[in-house]
């Protein structure tokens, strides 16, 4: 059974309660089996789990999604119970910036926070990191688990982890895809069927990349042949998001639009033949 608590002091007085080590899934709510693979991994890590729900008004920007960004607490608290997660913290946003959100203390991800998705949404990473810290703060975890569906967010979490000594072990998690290859995303539930159509040309230029000595120019050239969506980047990185290296293992990362709705996508791939 799931304890659902709502404030910082029921929280402390079930975070104490737990027994041995414990994990953290950090969620917005929505939940898919992508989050299920999350705490699924929880289990496997630690002894006890616990989810956080809460969609964090820092990290949209104007004009985004924030007031229609599903809402489902009673179906997450039911998926949560059927993971054997212990305690889901579903606090308001009073409850998390009792003094507001103006002139907030923040946590700022340093300039790999300003590429890619942060080069689009500027202070996405800034939202992001600043709640993720202050969750962490709260539930005290030795342990959090986080999809690798954003990869960009978990290489800035790892890194925020290891830059302020938080001494928390960060859990990476593989992305899970609809049968088709669609990466699960709390956002496909705005797609219309059109849109999800196109939407399925990002799993087939990841496939192609994944299949290619250029991964570059076999996404690109896939991504370029589907006219529904609008592509924002399409870039491969070193795993650690620096510059690629001209030869061996790197990561493609994907983002685009199909109609209002942003759509992101990564994947392991290797630069040149792996047997050369
Ligand atoms: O990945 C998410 O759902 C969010 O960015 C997170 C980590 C819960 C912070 O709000």
């Amino acid at each position: 059974m799931s304890q659902l608590v709502h404030t910082r002091a029921d929280l402390a007085r079930a975070r104490a309660a737990l027994p041995g080590r414990v994990a953290v899934v950090t969620t917005m709510g929505a939940l898919h089996d992508g989050h299920r693979a999350n705490f699924k991994r929880a289990k496997e890590v630690a002894d006890s789990v616990i989810a956080t729900v809460f969609v964090n008004p820092l990290q949209f920007g104007p004009g985004e999604d924030l007031d229609r960004y599903p809402r489902t607490l009673e179906a997450d608290v039911a998926i949560c119970e059927s993971e054997g997660v212990d305690v889901v913290f579903a606090p308001v946003e009073s409850e998390l910036y009792p003094n507001g959100r103006t002139g907030l203390s923040t946590v700022h991800a340093g300039p790999d926070g300003e590429i890619l998705e942060g080069a689009s949404r500027p202070g996405f990473f800034t939202g992001v990191l600043t709640v993720v810290a202050k969750l962490f703060h709260l539930t005290r975890p030795d342990v959090a688990c986080f999809g690798e569906k954003d990869f960009q967010q978990l290489a800035l979490v790892r890194r925020m982890v290891r830059d302020l000594d938080f001494g928390i072990e960060i859990a990476a998690v593989e992305t899970v895809r609809e049968d088709d290859g669609l990466a699960l995303s709390s956002r496909n539930v705005y797609l219309s069927e059109i849109e999800r159509a196109a939407a399925l040309a990002i799993p087939h230029a990841v496939r192609a990349a994944q299949d290619s000595p250029d991964p570059l120019a076999a996404a690109e050239k896939v991504l370029a042949a589907e006219p529904g969506l609008a592509v924002d980047y399409v870039t491969v990185r070193a795993g650690d998001l620096g510059e690629a290296p001209d030869s061996g293992p790197a990561r493609l990362l994907i983002a685009a639009n199909a109609g209002a709705t942003r759509l992101i996508d990564n994947a392991p791939v290797q630069i040149g033949d792996p047997d050369a």
